[in-house]
């Protein structure tokens, strides 16, 4: 942590108190704290006790002429290695997911390209409330990272979770996210889960991905350190939290997230994409007429991988999956040169191995110049060394 700049920003909770003692703990580390007070917070610490102990200025207000010519305020939320929120109230929280810039605090959070560590603190029934776990799975979406709340009593006579976490747990969870794994500062896109093609407006076409092995990949990039786009259909497993995460139902949404997310080191598409729309969809619900069951049209869906392996943004590094039941390694191989990736991830997702849907995989790696065949062991697994590998070619 030495050397490292955090901004840390203090909202109006109780738990402020814990903040000055935060501050101390960081600073012990070697990192430097600039303060910033939302209005809320100053009614439980005082700017001079927050200066004192940070030994740098205080940032409270948007408007302050004199902090405006010293650093403006997009300037002060970039010039952080790390954005600490502690306490974020669920105001704050709400604020941050809705995007508001309406005071100091929200709009250094608007403005910031930094990672975001959040520490939660508010009554149990605030946290519990369906507004604010919604606000949390928006945040979690756009990469924030949280660390608690704790679950005891709480001051205003209460228990659950709800408390902040202590000061040394969010020591140790800013430690955590300067842990700079071998793909730190790296952007790596992942696509996932199948997608859904319309029939009508009540009825689609489906395939039965689960988006667990994407999910598990995702999750394994992060933790090396890697920036995470990720990019999925609807799916039955949550997303992975810390990955900036953009929702999508159809193929060509898929290809136009995966085209809006590019730049990136690598791409691994383990979406399973479906091949064809129904090209004559309805705009309303069919109606059942007896004895005239409806003819579905298809249309081919764009190929995302090829797309993107042929295309003029072309990751460093574009890895395919392909999901065969016969000939695996023979379909796999011609996909590769078909698809122009760099390695295809193949499996046999056929009824009796239970790899669709299941936790295991086993699969064989195809390169340009050879193949790896791993045994079989769960997704997660698979996902690691995966990871891996890709950190080792990046
Ligand atoms: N893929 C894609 N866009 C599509 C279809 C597939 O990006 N429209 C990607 C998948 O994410 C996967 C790879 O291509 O990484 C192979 O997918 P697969 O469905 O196995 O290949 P297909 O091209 O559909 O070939 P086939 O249907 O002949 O098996």
């Amino acid at each position: 942590m030495r050397g490292k700049r955090i901004l840390l920003v203090i909202g109006g909770g109780i738990a402020a108190f814990k903040a000055l003692d935060l501050i101390r703990r960081l600073r012990e580390r070697g990192a430097s704290v600039t303060p910033v007070l939302t209005r809320a917070a100053e009614e439980f610490v005082t700017p001079l006790s927050v200066s004192a102990l940070a030994a740098n200025k205080v940032y409270r207000d948007l408007f302050d002429l004199t902090d405006e010519a010293e650093m403006g305020h997009i300037q002060l939320s970039r010039s952080a290695d790390l954005i600490v929120v502690a306490p974020a109230t669920a105001d704050l929280l709400a604020r941050m997911a809705q995007g508001r810039a309406d005071d100091l605090a929200s709009t250094l959070l608007l403005a910031t390209d930094t990672r975001v560590l959040v520490a939660p603190a508010m009554n149990v029934r605030m946290w519990n409330h369906p507004a604010t776990q919604r606000n949390l799975a928006v945040l979690r979406g756009d990469g924030v990272l949280f660390t608690g709340p704790n679950e005891g009593d709480m001051a205003c006579g209460e228990y659950g979770p709800g408390r902040m976490s202590e000061p040394l747990e969010i020591v140790a969870a800013v430690e955590a996210a300067f842990a700079a794994g071998p793909l730190a500062g790296r952007h790596v896109l992942v696509t996932s889960g199948p997608t859904h093609e319309p029939i009508d407006p009540v009825r689609y076409i489906a395939n039965r991905s689960s988006g667990a092995q994407g999910t598990a990949l995702a999750r394994a990039l992060l933790a090396l350190g890697a920036r995470v786009t990720f990019v999925t259909g609807p799916a039955t497993v949550p997303p992975p939290e810390g990955a900036h995460v953009v929702r999508v139902e159809t193929a060509s949404q898929m290809l136009a997230a995966v085209q809006a997310a590019l730049p990136a080191d690598a791409a691994v598409f383990a979406a399973a994409v479906a091949d064809w729309h129904v090209a004559n969809a309805s705009e309303s619900k069919m109606k059942k007429q007896a004895g005239n069951a409806p003819a579905l049209e298809f249309a081919e869906n764009p190929d995302i991988l090829a797309t993107i392996s042929k295309g003029p943004q072309r990751p460093a590094l574009v890895v395919g999956f392909a999901a065969e039941t016969d000939d695996v390694i023979a379909h796999a191989t011609a996909k590769l040169a078909r698809k122009g990736c760099d390695w295809i991830v193949a499996n046999d997702v056929s009824p009796a191995t239970g790899i669709m849907g299941g936790t295991e995989n086993a699969v064989t790696i195809i390169r340009q110049d050879g193949s790896d065949t791993w045994p079989r062991m769960t997704k997660d697994l698979v996902a690691r060394r995966l990871a891996e590998e890709i950190a080792k070619t990046l």
